[in-house]
């Protein structure tokens, strides 16, 4: 297979990089300039190298640089952004500081036509973000772009393959980004775009086979798309070696955990156990209301239920896990403010005495998965389904947990689900919170003393921030309606209009 090297220099866009690469059809991974040396490299027989943004500047103490010897393996590079800035100072060019006029947003840029601007007219928009620019080129490297303030725009080295551009190509405000890629991909590099899901399934499907021959494993499944996933494919390499854990902790969704009961026995004959917790995790919640303390228990109580189980059905060879590429990047930062806060419930219990681990998924991407997933028979309403935390509806039921709140809120958050979901509404995230407000209210000609639920609804790319959704008021007002009609105790709704930053998407 054809693969891509994105070589990380700190920058915000590497994962967005490697997402359009594969989007063109072409394998990209993404490895930190400083976890991999030359003779890797080549060992690994990339078709090009990526050089990523960063932060720096080239002449800082603390800059990320490169051996210079990689411009004469014979792979080409293109640099983008801080990239193409550190490959002209690697191959002897000058960078300068624009000082207080850094040009950021959308700019015009003019070309040259050469190979990486194929098919691209002469004037187009590119996006910008930077403070230094190439002010001397490198002997060799030919002026190819320019814009009002930055006089190379773009360089290139024809005859080593080598191209830098300032403005960034992955993002799409850069009008013929994809275009610029595509060039230097298939046009450049040579590639063919052999990176599709089904040789993937199967490659996936050939390597586990072989490797976990008469092997018993065992995935945790929680439901969710990564896990999901994991456990399907892993399904087609080993059959019924394949035992899946299910522990419902009675937080999950209106009928979340049949759902998933059933499709795994029925529709995929998958041997699955379901451990109804409920009454246990209930109790080990009983009186918290601090959030994090629900967490813990809920995680904690979590690894225990499953390491019973998993003792019960005896030795067990392999762990499956449905970690996924961005996981996998973020943890090969090591750098501990990006590593995600939350984790799944479901974290490797480390008691449990297995022979490894497989995750079948930690070379895909979210959307990757998700198209995994359709091609191997899983319903579109799970594959694509939104997010839903660990702890389920404990994060959601603010102050202490009972059954009762529990049976409350799901019903009160599948209806307004449903009604988004019928209105064709589909933000990031949508769902209901039972606030610890109770509040007066009339019904009939009796005044009532009921709950007060919150619906909140977010639009997002990536959870970091994002913004609350502007659902159309009939959509709110008939969920509203058939909330306080069908839900016995709840007498007001409220719509959460905060985004985040400064509310974070949960309540809790
Ligand atoms: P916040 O509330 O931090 O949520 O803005 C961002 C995203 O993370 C999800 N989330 C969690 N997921 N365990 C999880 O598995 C958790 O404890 C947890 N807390 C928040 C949240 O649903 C949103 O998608």
């Amino acid at each position: 297979m054809e693969k891509i090297l994105v070589l990380d220099f700190g920058g915000q866009y590497d994962l967005l990089i490697a997402r359009r690469v594969r989007e063109l059809g072409v394998f990209a991974e993404i490895t930190p300039y400083n976890k991999i040396d030359i003779e890797e490299i080549k060992a690994r027989k990339y078709k090009g190298i990526i050089f990523t943004g960063g932060p720096n500047s080239v002449y800082d103490e603390k800059s990320p640089h490169y051996d210079p010897e990689i411009l004469n393996i014979g792979i080409p590079i293109l640099g983008i952004c801080y990239g193409h800035q550190l490959l002209a100072y690697m191959a002897g060019g000058e960078i300068k500081s624009a000082g207080n006029i850094s040009e950021y947003g959308k700019t015009e840029v003019n070309i040259k036509p050469v190979s990486l601007f194929d098919s691209i007219p002469g004037k187009s928009i590119c996006w910008m973000s930077h403070t230094d620019y190439v002010s001397k080129i490198p002997v060799g490297f030919e002026n190819i772009a320019s814009t009002v303030n930055c006089p190379c725009a773009a360089m290139a080295d024809r005859r080593r393959n080598i191209y830098g551009v300032q403005f960034h190509p992955e993002v799409t405000h850069t009008e013929y980004g994809k275009t610029v890629l595509h060039n230097f991909l298939f046009g450049i590099c040579g590639c063919s775009g052999d990176w599709k899901m089904d040789d993937f399934i199967e490659k996936t499907v050939a390597d586990c086979k072989a490797k976990l021959k008469g092997k018993k494993v065992l995935c945790a499944l929680s439901g969710g798309v990564d896990s999901s996933v994991a456990a399907v494919l892993m399904h087609r390499a080993v059959g019924d070696n394949l035992v899946c854990v299910f522990v419902d902790h009675g937080l999950l969704r209106k009928n979340e955990g049949d759902d998933v009961e059933h499709i795994f026995r029925e529709k995929f004959n998958i041997k699955l156990v379901r451990v109804n917790a409920e009454n246990r995790f209930l109790s080990k919640l009983s009186g918290i209301t601090d959030p994090e303390k629900k967490r813990r228990i809920i995680g904690e109580e979590f690894i225990r239920v499953f390491e019973e189980e998993s003792r019960s059905l005896g030795k067990i060879d392999y762990l499956v896990q449905g970690t996924i590429y961005p996981d996998v990047v973020e943890s090969g930062k090591g750098d501990a403010s990006t590593i995600k806060s939350h984790h799944n419930v479901g974290g490797l219990p480390s008691v449990i005495d297995f022979e490894g681990i497989v995750e079948p998924l930690r070379e895909l991407f979210k959307d990757e998965v998700r198209a995994v997933g359709l091609k191997l028979g899983l319903p579109e309403y799970l594959v694509m389904r939104q997010p839903f935390p660990g702890p389920g509806l404990a994060v959601r039921i603010i102050g202490e947990i009972t059954k009762e709140k529990a049976d409350t809120l799901r019903e009160a958050d599948a209806i307004f689900r449903e009604e988004l979901e019928k209105a064709g509404v589909f933000p990031s995230q949508y769902f209901a919170v039972l606030t610890n407000t109770q509040s007066v209210g009339v019904m009939g000609d009796a005044r009532t003393y009921g709950h007060t639920v919150a619906l909140r609804a977010v639009t997002t790319d990536d959870f970091m921030t994002a913004d609350w959704t502007r659902i159309p008021f009939e959509v709110l007002e008939a969920a509203s309606r058939r909330i306080t009609n069908e839900v016995k105790s709840i007498n007001r709704i409220v719509y959460d209009i905060t985004s985040k930053p400064p509310a974070t998407v949960e309540w809790e």
